[in-house]
This record gives C-alpha cells, sequence and structure tokens, in this order.
C-alpha cells in the first residue's frame, strides 16, 4: 500500500491521531476551534496556545474546548512565554495557526499585523528549534500571499509572492519566514519538517469574525435585517472550513514518512467553485431566506477583486481532494447557523458536520 492510500484511510479510519501530542497555535478561533475539536475527537492530546477568544459568541466557548483540550493563554509575540511553553510540551505535530487574520482590521492594525503575522512565526520557529524536540510543521498561510494581478490566472504554489493590504502583505512575509527556517532547519540537520499550507476563502458554522461575509449574512438573517455587501463581484475559492483541515492534517501525516513533501501547498476547491459573493448570498438564503442589498463602497480599502487558486499539488502529491463542493459548504455552513439560532447546541451541529463530511 503506497503511502498516499495509507494516508488516506488513516485519515478516514481516524487512527492516526490517537496519542499524537499536538500542539495547536490559534486554538481560540474559528479554524482551531473546528481544528482543536476534531483532532480531540480523534483522540490527540491537544495543546493550545492563543490570545483569549474576542468574538462574542465565540466557537472556543460553544464547543465546551475547556473542558477537552489543555491550554494555554499567550501572545505569540511574546518570545519568551511562548518558548516555554514549547520547550514544556514537545509537540510532535505543531499547526501554527494564530494570526491577525483580517484584511480591513489589517488597515487599522497594521503594526499588530506585521508583528503577529511574520514576528510571531519567528518567535515560533525560532523557539522550535532551541527545544529541538523531533516535530512536524504546519504554518497556515493564505491564499492572498500571491502577487495578484486581478487575472483569470488560478495561482500555484511557484507563483510571485505579494500583497497590497496589510494581512495579505503580512502573510507573504510569513511564506518568507517559513523558507528560511525550513533551510536553516536542513543545515543544523534538526528533526523538523516544516510546510506551508495556503487555504482559499474558508466558510463554517461558528465563524464569529467581524466583516466576513458568512458571518455576516447569518447576523443580519437572526436580526431580521437586510444582507448589505460590499463587494458582490469579487470571486473567491470558497471551501468549507473541514477542508483544508483534513489537507493540513493530511499534510502533516504525510510528511512523517515523506519528508521531501516539506513545501508550500494551496488547499482550495475544484475551479468551478471558485464563485462570486453575489454567488454565496444567493446559494445561503435557498437554506435560510432573507433579502439582501448590494452596497458598493468606491471608498473603502483595497481588497482583492479576482482571486483562483490551483490545487493540482496537493492532489497529485497528497492525494488531497476537495468533498463538499460550494452549494454543499454554503449549505451547511447556513444549517449550522440556523440550527444554532433556534437553540440547538453547537457542539452537536459541528459534532455532526463533522461526522457527515467522514463518510464523505
Ligand atoms: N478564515 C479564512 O477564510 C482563512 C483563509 C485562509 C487562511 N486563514 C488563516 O487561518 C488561520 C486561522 O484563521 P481563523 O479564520 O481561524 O482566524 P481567527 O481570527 O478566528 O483566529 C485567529 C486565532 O489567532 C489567535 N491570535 C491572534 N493574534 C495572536 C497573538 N498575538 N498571539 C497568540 N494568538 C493570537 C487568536 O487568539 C485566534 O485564536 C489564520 O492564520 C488565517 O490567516 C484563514
Amino acid at each position: 500500500m503506497g503511502n498516499r492510500q495509507r494516508a488516506l484511510e488513516n485519515l478516514v479510519l481516524n487512527t492516526f491521531w490517537k496519542n499524537k501530542r499536538v500542539l495547536l497555535t490559534g486554538h481560540t478561533g474559528f479554524k482551531g476551534s473546528w481544528m482543536s475539536l476534531w483532532l480531540h475527537q480523534m483522540g490527540a492530546e491537544v495543546y493550545g496556545y492563543a490570545l483569549k477568544p474576542d468574538t462574542k459568541p465565540s466557537l472556543f466557548d460553544q464547543l465546551q474546548l475547556e473542558q477537552k483540550i489543555l491550554h494555554r493563554i499567550g501572545d505569540i509575540c511574546e518570545a519568551e512565554t511562548l518558548a516555554a511553553y514549547v520547550t514544556e510540551i514537545k509537540a510532535d505535530f505543531v499547526f501554527h495557526l494564530a494570526a491577525q487574520s483580517l484584511v480591513l482590521r489589517s488597515y487599522r492594525e497594521t503594526l499588530n499585523t506585521w508583528n503577529t503575522n511574520v514576528m510571531g512565526t519567528a518567535h515560533l520557529l525560532e523557539a522550535l528549534r532551541k527545544v529541538a524536540h523531533p516535530c512536524t510543521v504546519v504554518v497556515v498561510t493564505t491564499d492572498k500571499v500571491y502577487q495578484n494581478h486581478e487575472s483569470d490566472h488560478a495561482y500555484t504554489e511557484t507563483d510571485s509572492l505579494g500583497g497590497i493590504d496589510p494581512y495579505s502583505a503580512s502573510k507573504a512575509g510569513t511564506e518568507l519566514v517559513v523558507g528560511s527556517y525550513r533551510s536553516l532547519f536542513a543545515q543544523e540537520n534538526l528533526p523538523i519538517t516544516l510546510a506551508s499550507a495556503r487555504a482559499g476563502n474558508v466558510i463554517g458554522g461558528g465563524d464569529w469574525c467581524e466583516n466576513r461575509l458568512l458571518p455576516d449574512i447569518a447576523r443580519a438573517l437572526m436580526q431580521g435585517k437586510s444582507i448589505e455587501t460590499r463587494n458582490p463581484s469579487a470571486v473567491r475559492p470558497w471551501q468549507h472550513v473541514l477542508e483544508p483541515l483534513s489537507g493540513y492534517m493530511m499534510l502533516a501525516q504525510m510528511m512523517t514518512t515523506d519528508k521531501t513533501l516539506a513545501a508550500a501547498y494551496n488547499f482550495g476547491p475544484e475551479p468551478r467553485d471558485n464563485r462570486t459573493v453575489e454567488d454565496v448570498i444567493e446559494t445561503a438564503l435557498k437554506t435560510w431566506p432573507g433579502v439582501y442589498h448590494a452596497n458598493v463602497d468606491a471608498a473603502a480599502p483595497h481588497e482583492a477583486g479576482l482571486l483562483k487558486l490551483a490545487i493540482g499539488k496537493a492532489q497529485t502529491k497528497l492525494g488531497w481532494q476537495p468533498k463538499w463542493n460550494f452549494e454543499t459548504a454554503v449549505a451547511n455552513t447556513m444549517i449550522w447557523y440556523k440550527e444554532a439560532a433556534a437553540g440547538r447546541a453547537a457542539l452537536d451541529i459541528t459534532r455532526d458536520q463533522i461526522k457527515a463530511y467522514e463518510v464523505a
């Protein structure tokens, strides 16, 4: 049986992660909360490091993760505190998700964005270097790391890095930090395998961040208000949160047996699922009807208009494949918010969706 096939089967059977020590930075955020629960359900010992949840509600609280995983509330910019935790945990796997993750906020908190996304990553990798414990590391960046030409081209991993807004540019900076530390670990013969993962626009229930499309839709519907959208014709590679998370885990798992896989990978949807903001809203309203207005703001800060991601490398090298198409991803996201708004426990909804994804 080939590595790829074995990885796939292990992921499906949930056996690989049992008893693995996993450090997850950013575990109090949207993706980190889904990932903490999923890894916990697969039997991993999950250790988190992040700031306190900063949304109300927060998925971290809704999934009762305080009772399920071990974690430390801390700032990745505080190098000594972070290094002490990394030394204490000595994880076999590290998934680095902690970041200032919002484009519009990056215009307001520009230095914090650079500091968290670039120096925070450097502090983590430096701490791992000092500990020198054998481990496999996946640093999460974004589809926005590419120099965006506003063309129909789907970006591949060899395209130039860039970024106009501070978030995108800082994440391109994160990639440079990762590339440099990968060479450094090799030069120093350290047993650390390091990759980066560039995911598309992630959607899913329990995202409560400001100025993100699906949370904005859900908030408007819950309050019986009209949905206002800034940029209806913007095209993005939408995908359900479980898709990139499965990619991150598969990449980490496969790197344990094949270290040559340590590189950068895009994780996004099939080409037909690169869709407009308006498509997202219309599809969302099929699950939860409401009204919306396009409210184009010409004075708004710059955000990319057209962004497509090529996923051939993850498909060929890892055997990774998106499982839920655009309609299913949007429908499951809206079902999550609608059921939660009706009083169903978020933990039950999330568990059901993880189960459905595993079956798919
Ligand atoms: N959501 C998306 O559409 C998307 C798409 C591509 C990539 N990403 C990337 O995935 C990762 C997770 O995204 P998310 O949507 O869960 O974001 P989020 O904003 O919900 O969560 C961010 C997490 O990082 C932590 N964090 C922020 N600053 C920190 C600091 N100084 N010290 C320690 N922890 C800090 C927060 O506490 C939180 O746990 C980020 O790296 C983001 O850039 C997200």
